[in-house]
């Protein structure tokens, strides 16, 4: 007699769990998920509301055009969906869903419920899961569209939950994500509740420059740059931020590919390219773009979570996005300078000449450093406050250099000898600096070297003026401001900052959240 098979058919729970452990990493995907069914559905409108970074709840609701009551149960069941029927559909996808699994997957980790009301239909429906298993289906009185609920995620996968960061963190993570679809969509409204509070409100019908302005604050929406550019089936329009809005991470950088938020290393590598020579390497410049791309050219079906696709036209991909991205900078270039060596150093010798006043120190525990020193990113004449030296510093370089030293063929990755009115700030047993491709310094001690990156440097003084230990800041009182500075930053950041302010207040400052993108202090 055989043996009995040893394999057997999993039950449809857990292929949904399994399934879940792939689309459903964390509380951010479950809202990207409903809310991208809403956009699918046609939402004018769509609320996302969460408590306890999502993990108590996670609620969104739309006035798309609903479901029928007959739909509800479908939906439910894995690789069910109204958005393609056929193997060759998969390249003609117009909707952001289409595999038919999200639903099933967030219901099989959740206490799960789902109500919707068709347009054409009397009341609505609601039907309960928990766990994947059904407990609970009737009518109910509800406007035009459909609401999910998704309670207690995660509850019966306790490893999944132990991944789960603070409150905070993924509080962020969802803010972060409804910025990606109100980014992928200034047309519909978008609203975000956190905990009762209102994180996020952006009316309908914006274009894409106001809704980054609502977002990201004045500031920064002054600094975009308008691109388009089209090659053949290919339409690449959106915005790149002015240089000097460049971060040290890629987060800023937003590619939407036929209205999917999409982390492509193609597209990234791209917007790298554009941004060659108006940025330092470890800088990241901050853009809006949206391509759009017949859908029989490119293959959304790589990833479960669809973040990474593949183009049959790569070449062609890479050159619109890189080109474009770089045009705009490039016919811009009047209102900021492109980084090269000979720059670096005309500036540098300008500032030597005419120094300004008023320079604000870096921060107290440091001295002031020379021109080459300083700035990352260097904007072009008048010299700002930024990028202009301290007076000694200028003294010193005449003595320490010969002016031939800063000549435009000076390759940037030379080593740069800080001047000598640096050297005589020095601590004892420090010989030298030496800055390293305007990023590190090498300094020589009587023991030995020490490198060290000097933005990181910059970061530790600030930290330290904050530390009373430290300073003599708070030792000398508060006082306050007379008028309060408004500080502009990201919705996401206002978010993140919010519960850190009382923390701030021994430190002699206080703060407050001031409107979605300003915190007063
Ligand atoms: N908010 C909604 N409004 C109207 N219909 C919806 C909504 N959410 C889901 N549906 C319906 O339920 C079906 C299943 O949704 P589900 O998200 O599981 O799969 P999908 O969107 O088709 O594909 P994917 O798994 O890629 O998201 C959808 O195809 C759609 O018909
Ligand atoms: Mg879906």
């Amino acid at each position: 007699m055989s043996a009995p098979p040893i394999i057997r058919q999993l039950p449809d729970a857990v292929a949904n769990q399994i399934a879940a452990g792939e689309v459903i990493e964390r509380p951010s995907a479950v809202v990207k998920e409903l809310a991208e069914n809403s956009l699918d559905a046609g939402a004018r409108r769509v609320v996302v509301r969460c408590e306890d970074g999502g993990r108590r709840l996670i609620e969104v609701e739309d006035d798309g055009h609903g479901m029928r009551a007959a739909d509800l149960r479908l939906a439910m069941s894995r690789h069910a969906t109204s958005k393609l029927a056929t193997a060759e559909d998969l390249f003609r996808v117009a909707t952001l869903g289409f595999r038919g699994e999200a639903l099933p997957s967030i219901a099989a980790v959740s206490e799960f419920a789902l109500a919707s009301r068709a347009r054409d239909a009397e009341v609505g429906q609601r039907l309960s899961l928990n766990g994947g298993v059904e407990d609970g289906f009737e009518a109910c009185a509800m406007a035009g569209g459909t609401r999910v609920s998704v309670r207690n995620l995660f509850w019966n996968v306790p490893a999944r939950l132990k991944f789960l960061k603070s409150e905070a963190s993924e509080t962020g993570h969802i803010t972060d994500q409804v910025i990606r679809l109100a980014l992928s969509h200034p047309a519909a409204a978008f609203r975000l509740e956190c905990d009762g509070r209102v994180a996020i409100d952006l009316p309908a019908s914006q274009s894409l420059d106001i809704r980054i302005r609502a977002l990201f604050g004045k500031t920064f929406a002054d600094s975009l740059i308008a691109l388009t550019a089209h090659a053949e089936g290919m339409q690449l329009s959106g915005f790149v931020a002015h240089p000097r809005e460049a971060k040290p991470t890629a987060k800023r950088q937003y590619c939407f590919l036929n209205g999917r938020f999409v982390r492509d290393k193609l597209l990234l590598a791209a917007v790298r390219e554009g941004f060659k020579g108006f940025l330092e390497p470890r800088l990241h410049g901050s853009v809006f773009l949206h391509l759009d791309v017949d859908p029989s050219q490119v293959d959304v079906n790589v990833h479960p979570t669809k973040s990474e696709v593949r183009f049959r036209k790569d070449g062609e991909v890479f050159v619109l996005v890189s080109r474009g991205v770089h045009r705009a900078l490039e016919a811009n270039s009047g209102n900021f300078s492109l980084l090269t060596p000979a720059d670096a150093a005309v500036h540098a010798q300008t500032a030597m000449q005419a120094p300004r006043q008023g320079a604000p120190p870096l921060a107290p525990q440091m001295a002031p450093l020379p021109p080459l020193i300083q700035e990352r990113y260097l904007p072009h004449a008048p010299m700002t406050h930024a990028a202009a030296p301290h007076p000694a510093a200028a003294t010193a370089v005449d003595v320490g250099r010969r002016t031939s030293d800063v000549g435009p063929s000076q390759p940037s990755s030379s080593v740069r000898e800080a001047p000598n009115a640096y050297h005589a700030d020095l601590p004892p047993g420090v010989r030298r600096v030496l800055q390293l491709n305007r990023m590190y310094l090498l300094i020589e001690t009587d023991t030995g070297v020490r490198i060290v990156d000097q933005h990181a440097l910059h970061e530790k003084a600030l930290f330290l003026c904050l530390d009373p230990a430290v300073s003599d800041f708070a030792a000398a009182g508060r006082q306050e401001l007379l008028v309060p500075r408004a500080v502009e930053l990201g919705a996401a950041e206002v978010s993140a900052v919010e519960p850190l302010l009382p923390s701030l207040a021994p430190h002699g400052i206080e703060a407050e959240v001031f409107g979605p993108t300003t915190v007063l202090v």
